[in-house]
């Protein structure tokens, strides 16, 4: 495959950055998007001109690092993938793609297609944890029942990659679906409920505080989430969100 690539092209974070052509040749469709990408940076390293920079690391769909925006979708044109587990195939011969980083006032831009997602960090630093005993009388996980559904539930919701494609697609640039995830991930289990009430009050309000948007129920980070978080823990989340600032008052 012959293609021509626009790619966002930054220096630094204060740099005005643009969009840069490059024309790239023998693409195979058996090619991740990533993959492609090596190719082209191999192309730029032989001329002497700066590769591009983007971020990824377990390239199998685990980590989430792999954050671009694929002709205006995140993770580009593939349904439940990542960009490292998206195919050349998905492209056609002679096609123009267009590359860019997450756009997110939360998600600033540290260089071309790398963003600093520093800000979920943060978010989990604020309650995404569970305080366990360790005493060495710690009673094992397994002894604990607990239903299928809330077990199911618990564990779609940690499925969750923190790879923020969630915000970069929403038009408010809302973390609600990611917060929600983790928010649920705990809160359904038996582990998760003792600080289940502070842990929805610190995380949403470091969600806010980091210059997120709120969410107005567009449903557009279900659809482009690669994991295929549900807007089910959205709501979940505002629940116990509700319920707990009442009972904090
Ligand atoms: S909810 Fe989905 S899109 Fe958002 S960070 Fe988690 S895996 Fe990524
Ligand atoms: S590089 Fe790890 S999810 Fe893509």
């Amino acid at each position: 495959m012959k293609l021509t690539l626009k790619i966002w092209r930054q220096k630094s974070p204060n740099d005005k950055g643009q969009m840069v052509t490059y024309p790239v040749d023998n693409i195979s469709g058996d090619m991740s998007f990533l993959e492609m990408l090596d190719v082209l940076n191999e192309q730029l390293i032989e001329t002497g001109d700066s590769p591009i920079a983007f971020d990824h690391d377990c390239r199998e769909g685990i980590c989430g690092s792999c954050s671009l925006y694929i002709n205006g979708e995140a993770h580009g044109p593939d349904r439940a993938v990542t960009t490292c587990q998206l195919h050349m195939r998905k492209f056609n011969d002679g096609e123009t793609i267009y590359i860019e980083p997450w756009r997110a006032k939360a998600f600033p831009v540290i260089k071309d297609l790398v963003v600093d997602r520093s800000a979920f960090d943060r978010i989990m630093a604020a309650g995404g944890f569970i305080s366990v005993n360790t005493s060495g009388n710690t009673i094992d996980a397994n002894t604990i029942p607990i239903p299928k559904q809330d077990a199911d539930a618990a564990f779609e919701a940690a499925t969750c990659i923190g790879c923020g494609a969630c915000v970069a697609t929403c038009k408010n640039s809302s973390a609600m679906l990611f917060v929600s995830a983790k928010v649920s991930q705990l809160s359904l289990l038996p582990q998760g409920k003792v600080e289940a009430k502070e842990r929805v009050l610190n995380m949403v309000n470091r969600m806010d505080e980091e210059g997120f948007g709120n969410c107005t129920n567009t449903g557009a980070c279900e659809v482009e989430c690669p994991k295929e978080i549900s807007l089910e823990n959205i709501a979940r989340m505002n629940r116990e969100y509700f319920k707990a600032a009442l009972s904090a008052e």
